[in-house]
């Protein structure tokens, strides 16, 4: 499939399991779109990095979403009735009664969750001074707002940074482990979302994002909705803790860009979608062709596994002018950041309603915010792009 490009060996970098974020990520991704922008690597899956070519085959149906299933697996996970990997009619049916919450109307719903998380952890709370925002507020607003929003006990709150430290890191070391059950804690969360989803059904009022729940136990069943709450409570989070951690560190990094914004508020929006085009959240997202098939002059095989790096699309020199810098009013170019197609985002509105109202809060509450040197690490995590810590210097 590839002759050896140059530089490759060092391209193991990108292999789930053995990511260290103290590296530049960067720089590969620019050597394989230009080298190989349809990899395979020597472990055998296939990495595409050029932005057309993640961009076609994020709505190509030819690739599934649903893994081959492994014979020597057992007991398969929870993790196997997760949305993402579904097709058809079954995706159909879970995506309808997940998503009604999110149509227009709902959202004015989400926004009183929203300032009070944020009035929780950035209005009320103390943050002068060097300030590590990633456990300051970062990771514990869109932890709470999700909570709230399934309707999750408070004192139950803090089970979720454990479950979600745990996927994450499970999600990252390659699909034959993660959907087996022997070590799996998407089990665990399903367990408890599938308890919490029957006690719901059991009382009057359903909590506001699970309005379709109803309809979702009916269609699919409790064990398999109980998977699907999980589902939303990781997905409803991880990914917004890593967006705003990522905003902030691109905006005290760049004061040029900060002053625009601070004069002209309106540009929050940009912020936004700049901070998840250039640091998007979600790196990796995987394919199985359905048969043997042509991707960018090379042979796909029948359920081989196919990463689309949409760290790297998003960064494409042939797509975006200048790709490697924040800026705030570069043209308007679509970024492939919360996906495309059939499987597209459902959280989009809401991870946007949170980012813009955080962004607003910060700015009112900090005149100063400004990177300190070494204050920030970045997860080995190839799947996830976020900080585990960012320390700023924050002055009302
Ligand atoms: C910055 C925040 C977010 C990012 C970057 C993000 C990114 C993505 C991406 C790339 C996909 C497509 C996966 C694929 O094609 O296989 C996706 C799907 C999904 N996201 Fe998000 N997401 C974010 C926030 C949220 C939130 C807040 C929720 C829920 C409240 C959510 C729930 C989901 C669900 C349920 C799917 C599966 C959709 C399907 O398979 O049809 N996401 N997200």
């Amino acid at each position: 499939m590839h002759q050896t490009p140059r530089g490759e060996s060092e391209w193991t970098g990108i292999r789930s399991g053995s990511f260290d974020g103290s590296k530049d990520i960067y720089n590969l991704f620019a050597d394989m779109r230009r080298d190989a922008p349809v990899w395979q690597a020597p472990w055998g899956d296939v990495y595409v990095s050029r932005y057309d070519l993640v961009a076609a085959c994020l709505s190509n149906r030819r690739l599934s979403h649903a893994p081959p299933t492994a014979a020597d697996i057992a007991p398969n996970s929870a993790l196997r009735n997760w949305l993402i990997y579904q097709e058809g009619g079954t995706h159909t049916a879970i995506k309808a009664a997940l998503q009604k919450p999110f149509a227009a109307k709902g959202l004015s719903a989400l926004r009183p969750y929203v300032e009070e998380a944020i009035d929780l952890h950035i209005g009320s709370a103390a943050h002068d001074g060097e300030t590590e925002i990633v456990a300051a507020f970062a990771r514990a607003i869109p932890e709470r707002v999700i909570g709230r929003l399934l309707g999750v006990p408070v004192d139950d709150l803090p089970l979720l940074a454990g479950w979600s430290a745990s996927i994450r890191e499970l999600l990252d070391i390659g699909f034959d482990d993660a959907f087996d059950s022997r070590l799996n804690a998407v089990d665990e969360m399903s367990a408890y979302f599938t308890d919490h989803a029957r006690k719901l059904l059991e009382g009057s009022e359903l909590p506001v994002l699970l309005t379709g729940l109803p309809a979702l136990v009916e269609n699919v069943g409790l064990v398999v909705a109980g998977s699907n709450l999980a589902l939303l409570a990781f997905a409803g989070h991880e990914t917004t803790v890593h967006l705003l951690g990522n905003m902030f560190f691109h905006l005290a990094n760049a004061p040029e860009q900060l002053a625009k914004l601070r004069a002209d508020p309106a540009l929050a929006a940009q912020v936004l979608a700049e901070t998840l085009r250039l640091e998007s959240p979600v790196q990796k997202i995987c394919r199985w062709p359905t048969g043997t098939m042509e991707l960018g002059g090379h042979v796909l095989e029948k359920g081989q596994l196919v990463v689309l790096l949409c760290g790297a699309a998003n960064r494409d020199p042939l797509r975006f002018t200048e790709a490697d810098r924040f800026i705030l009013d570069r043209a308007p170019a679509q970024n492939l950041a919360f996906g495309r197609g059939l499987h597209v985002c459902i959280g989009r509105a809401l991870a946007e309603i949170e980012a813009v109202s955080v962004l607003t809060a910060a700015l009112r509450r900090w005149s100063t915010i400004e990177p300190v040197k070494g204050g920030a690490r970045w997860l080995d995590n190839s799947s996830f792009r976020g900080l585990d810590r960012l320390i700023l210097r924050l002055a009302s």
